[in-house]
């Protein structure tokens, strides 16, 4: 049904389009303040996050309309623009300001469809307010353990190497970028670390060993979990400034256009 009615709607725009374009004349003019629309529209979907009490519409209607419209946008801005590289420095700030709202929407869009589900298959999703508290439950976890095992075994090489090693991988948040491109890096470092470690140690201590090796890859976990949601979180800091911007330049592009050619955006 939602699909009917946008396809309806479509229709609609492009058959007033075509007659306005008959009509109107010049094509920069419709098609300036038809890119114009659609940006406002854009833009408007934060004041509708404001608004979210009046009844404007699920997150999910705008959501999609937000989608199509920026692609519609796109369309309209290369008709726009002939396709010709912009001319001086404020033409190449406005091209580069719509180019970056653009891109930075598309990845955002992307990172939030797939990174849920990626977080979900490397293993327990986590709640962002939760990480901090799970990253220092487990680093209160591997101090005790580092710290039993002298009193457990009489040697000194699991604290010395968590000591060396690991106390300040298992402090913060490490290897976010790493994280964030899938890699396993961080995973193999550690096996190797377990692996170089476990040939200094008597068998006694490998239990010790293990339990710890079960907690990084746990911290592990957290780490790639804090990754993705800071991610979900931070992309939209990019693409609002950059929308604000966006409406900023739209707006000294008409006034210098309406002022100096009287009347074609
Ligand atoms: C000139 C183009 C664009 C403008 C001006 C624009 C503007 C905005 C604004 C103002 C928000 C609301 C941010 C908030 O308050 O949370 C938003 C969110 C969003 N935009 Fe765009 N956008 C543009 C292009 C795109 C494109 C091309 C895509 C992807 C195809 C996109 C995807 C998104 C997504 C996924 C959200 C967040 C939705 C959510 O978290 O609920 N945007 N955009």
């Amino acid at each position: 049904m939602n699909k009917a009615l946008f396809a309806l709607f479509c229709l609609l725009l492009s058959w007033w389009w075509w007659l306005s374009l008959e009509r109107i004349g010049p094509v920069a003019s419709l098609t300036g303040w038809t890119l114009t629309g659609c940006t406002l529209f854009l833009a408007a979907y934060q004041l509708r996050k404001w608004l979210s009490i009046l009844p404007l519409g699920s997150a999910q209607q705008w959501m999609q309309l937000h989608v199509w419209i920026s692609f519609m946008a796109a369309f309209i801005f290369f008709w726009h623009t002939g396709l010709r590289l912009p001319d001086g420095l404020f033409e190449w700030a406005l091209y580069s300001c719509f180019a970056a709202t653009w891109m930075s929407g598309c990845l955002g869009w992307i990172v939030t469809t797939t990174m849920p589900r990626r977080l979900a298959r490397h293993g327990d999703v986590i709640i962002a307010d939760e990480i901090p508290v799970i990253r220092r439950q487990l680093q209160l976890a591997a101090d005790q353990l580092a710290l039993d095992s002298v009193s457990d075994t009489g040697s000194t090489t699991l604290a010395e190497f968590y000591q060396r090693r690991l106390a300040s991988f298992f402090g913060k948040q490490t290897h976010r970028w790493v994280h964030l491109t899938g890699s396993r890096r961080v995973h193999a470092w550690l096996d190797q670390e377990f692996a170089q470690i476990q040939r200094f140690m008597a068998e006694p201590e490998w239990k010790n060993l293990n339990q710890l090796r079960e907690l990084a890859f746990a911290k592990i976990n957290t780490d790639v979990q804090g990754a993705g949601t800071w991610l979900l979180r931070r992309w939209l800091f990019v693409h609002i400034p950059l929308t604000h911007a966006l409406i900023v330049l739209i707006g000294f592009h008409i006034f210098w256009v309406y002022l100096f050619n009287a009347g074609s955006i």
